[in-house]
């Protein structure tokens, strides 16, 4: 399991690299400047408090969730595992009590991640996992125990509420698979090319 300095070192990894900036050691007043990032932040006071309940710190884990939510209205739980890389471009509006969060995700604002109902026993049966490198769009919900899988996309403001399958888009309420535009394209140019039905 990676320990907390090698996550937050990947994640600093990933904004760099996803914000354009040169991978550079930085100087303390640019450490600094980064630390209180709003982008950067909220990671560490979610990843705070995930390590703080693993080592069973007591108050540690609900004091940092409380800052991130007083701070930036995001609420993660701490019991959610969350892999390397993790980027939030807006943070604020976003309730995350998945069961799991694998790497390289994106969450824009106002995404929900949960359970159908009412769960404060945080029962994995009953939250979503999330695969690695997945773009969660902003106002997005992804409601009970289903898997999201690698390398999806889920479109703004959609409420998925069955498992999605690696590398596809999906978006709307209930959420669907959208066609690529290399699908569509072709289903565009079979209609041009099959005679009109005459009565
Ligand atoms: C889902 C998404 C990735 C699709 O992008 P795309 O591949 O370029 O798809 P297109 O724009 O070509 O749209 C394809 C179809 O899906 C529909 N669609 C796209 N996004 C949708 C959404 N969020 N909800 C419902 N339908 C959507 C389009 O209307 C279009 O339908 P049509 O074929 O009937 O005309 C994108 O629309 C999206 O929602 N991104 C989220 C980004 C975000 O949250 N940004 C926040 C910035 S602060």
């Amino acid at each position: 399991m990676p320990t907390l300095k090698q996550l937050l070192a990947s994640d600093l990894q990933r904004q760099a690299e996803l914000e354009g900036r040169p991978i550079t050691r930085p100087t303390f007043l640019g450490f600094l400047r980064r630390l209180l990032h709003h982008r950067f932040l909220p990671i560490v006071l979610c990843r705070g408090s995930r390590a703080a309940m693993l080592a069973k710190i007591p108050l540690v884990p609900e004091l940092l969730t409380y800052l991130n939510l007083v701070l930036f209205g995001l609420e993660v739980a701490p019991r959610c595992e969350i892999g390397p890389g993790i980027f939030f471009p807006h943070p604020s509006g976003t309730v995350i009590g998945a069961w799991r969060i694998g790497s390289h995700v994106t969450i824009f604002q106002g995404v929900t991640l949960g359970a159908k109902e009412l769960d404060m026993s945080f029962d994995e049966r009953l939250r979503p996992d999330i695969g690695n490198n997945v773009m969660l769009g902003a106002g997005c919900k992804v409601l009970g125990g289903i898997h999201v899988g690698d390398n999806v996309t889920v479109g703004a403001n959609s409420v998925v509420v069955n498992s999605v399958e690696d590398g596809t888009t999906v978006a709307g309420i209930p959420a669907r698979k959208l066609e690529s535009k290399v699908e569509r394209q072709r289903a565009r140019s079979r209609d041009v090319n099959v005679p009109a039905l005459r009565n």
